[in-house]
């Protein structure tokens, strides 16, 4: 039995590879170019609803360069790094632009709630601020570390979406 399930791994294994060797040499030059295109933003990027979404808040000013501390990879988590990376709403990611009727099971988002672009961002953005926020105040009981020295990450709804 473990040799038949080891000889299957093993088709499956040259299966795959063979697959992507195909790909890598038929496409390289056009990933190759992509890549060499692609544009970083530095300053601010507005964040907003399609424009079939009547907002309910107003847009997030999300200052990208002031994240890159953490690997690219956080955010863009489908990124292999030969390719463009390409934006969050883009089909099949987080494209769905209502809540799905049961978005979550066991507390956690289910593959098609997360799908929800407001899903997904609150989970990533206020997810990371709500740690960091919490590491800074275990430093700061370890530290008396000064008010001044702290470093704002937004976690209210006011800080990410203002009153316009
Ligand atoms: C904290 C999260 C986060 C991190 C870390 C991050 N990005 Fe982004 N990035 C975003 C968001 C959000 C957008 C806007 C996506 C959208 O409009 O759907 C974006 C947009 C981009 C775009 C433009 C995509 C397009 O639609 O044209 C590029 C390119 C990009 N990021 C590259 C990078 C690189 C390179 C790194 C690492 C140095 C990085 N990002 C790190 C969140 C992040
Ligand atoms: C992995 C952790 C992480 C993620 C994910 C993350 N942030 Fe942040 N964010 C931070 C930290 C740390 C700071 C403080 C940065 C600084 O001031 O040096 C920050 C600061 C900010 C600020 C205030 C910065 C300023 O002064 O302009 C905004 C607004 C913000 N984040 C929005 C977002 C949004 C929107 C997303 C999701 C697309 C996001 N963040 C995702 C860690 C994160
Ligand atoms: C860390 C930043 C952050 C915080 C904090 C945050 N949001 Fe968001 N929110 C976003 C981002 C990014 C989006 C996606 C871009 C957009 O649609 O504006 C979003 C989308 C939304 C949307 C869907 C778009 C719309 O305007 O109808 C609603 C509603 C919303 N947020 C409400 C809230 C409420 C209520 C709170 C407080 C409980 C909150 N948000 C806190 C970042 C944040």
């Amino acid at each position: 039995m473990y040799r038949i399930r080891l000889a299957v791994l093993c088709l499956v294994v040259v299966f795959v590879f063979g697959m992507a060797l195909n790909v890598a040499g038929q496409n390289k030059s056009d990933t190759e170019e992509a890549v060499e295109d692609m544009v970083v933003p530095m300053g601010v990027i507005v964040l907003e609803p399609d424009p079939s979404v009547e907002p309910k808040r107003s847009p997030v000013g999300f200052h990208h360069a002031k994240h890159f501390k953490y690997d690219c990879r956080t955010c863009h988590h489908k990124w292999e790094g030969n390719t463009k990376i390409t934006n969050c709403t883009t089909s099949n990611c987080h494209d769905l632009l209502k809540a799905p009727k049961k978005p979550t099971k066991y507390l956690a988002y289910t593959e098609d709630g997360i799908k929800y672009y407001k899903y997904a961002y609150h989970q990533t953005c206020i997810g990371c601020h709500k740690e960091t926020k919490a590491k800074q105040k275990k430093m700061e009981i370890l530290y008396k570390a000064s008010e001044k020295k702290k470093i704002i990450v937004p976690t209210s709804c006011k800080e990410c979406h203002p009153k316009e």
